[in-house]
């Protein structure tokens, strides 16, 4: 594996642990990190900067020509730039996620997202996590996982995320179970690269698993 560039794909819904067992990956393997949602939640901002409805392609499609969505690496770590602004620090709210899965509907996004995201995957051995890159970004990865957790368990883990923040902003554990069924609906309802397990991806419930013990299982199935 070492000298040839090779790709792990992980899918899944939102709370999943995703993000948490691909970093862990990607550190123990020493390879690149990259966190597709970001790009999204990217956009999600700037419609919300605007004041326009996330979800209507008539006035999000045209922003996109003029809107540049880059990501870069400060000490390893994953900035995501929205017209030059590192904006990494501001798309993690409610608000922002709700945007993001709204705008990631929009078929003009996707391909402006997956044209970026498969020219990072060429020359670098990575692990990306979204919600179809095992299904359309990277369909040839060499590793393909779908990550989820019952709705339950992901707001929780969300719940404790947020609260340890300070952006629950008021929101009750019911209020956010109901979001994030909501966000999940939409992300595999979707016409356009729904949230879909690839045929040829590993299962990987984390209900009853520590993310020690996640991260133990995706690193077994790559014989790293
Ligand atoms: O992974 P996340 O929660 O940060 O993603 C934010 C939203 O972006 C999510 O609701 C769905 C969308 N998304 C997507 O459609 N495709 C991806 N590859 C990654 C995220």
């Amino acid at each position: 594996m070492e000298n040839k560039v090779f790709s792990i794909a992980i899918d899944g819904p939102a709370g999943a642990g995703k993000s948490t067992v691909a970093k862990g990956v990607a550190a123990r393997l020493g390879i690149v990190y990259v966190d597709t949602g970001a790009m999204y939640r990217a956009i999600g901002l700037k419609t919300v900067r605007l004041g326009i409805p996330s979800d209507d392609a008539e006035k999000v499609c045209p922003i996109l020509d003029g809107t540049e969505v880059t990501i870069g690496f400060i000490e390893g770590v994953q900035h995501v730039f929205l017209d030059g602004e590192d904006v990494s620090g501001l798309i993690r709210t409610q608000e922002v996620s709700n945007a993001a899965s709204k705008v990631s509907a929009i078929p003009e996004v996707r391909y402006k997202m997956v044209e970026l995201q498969q020219k990072l995957a060429k020359n670098t051995s990575l692990i990306m996590d979204g919600r179809d890159i095992g299904t359309h970004v990277l369909p040839n990865a060499e590793y393909k996982f779908f990550v989820t957790a019952s709705p339950e368990q992901r707001t929780s883990r969300r719940y404790r995320e947020l609260k340890a923040k300070g952006q629950l902003n008021g929101m009750t554990f019911n209020e956010l179970l109901l979001e994030m069924v909501e966000r999940d609906k939409r992300d595999s309802g979707r016409e356009c690269m729904p949230l879909k397990k690839a045929a040829d991806a590993i299962l990987i419930d984390t209900t009853y698993m520590t993310i020690e013990e996640s991260i133990d299982s995706v690193i077994r199935y790559i014989g790293g």
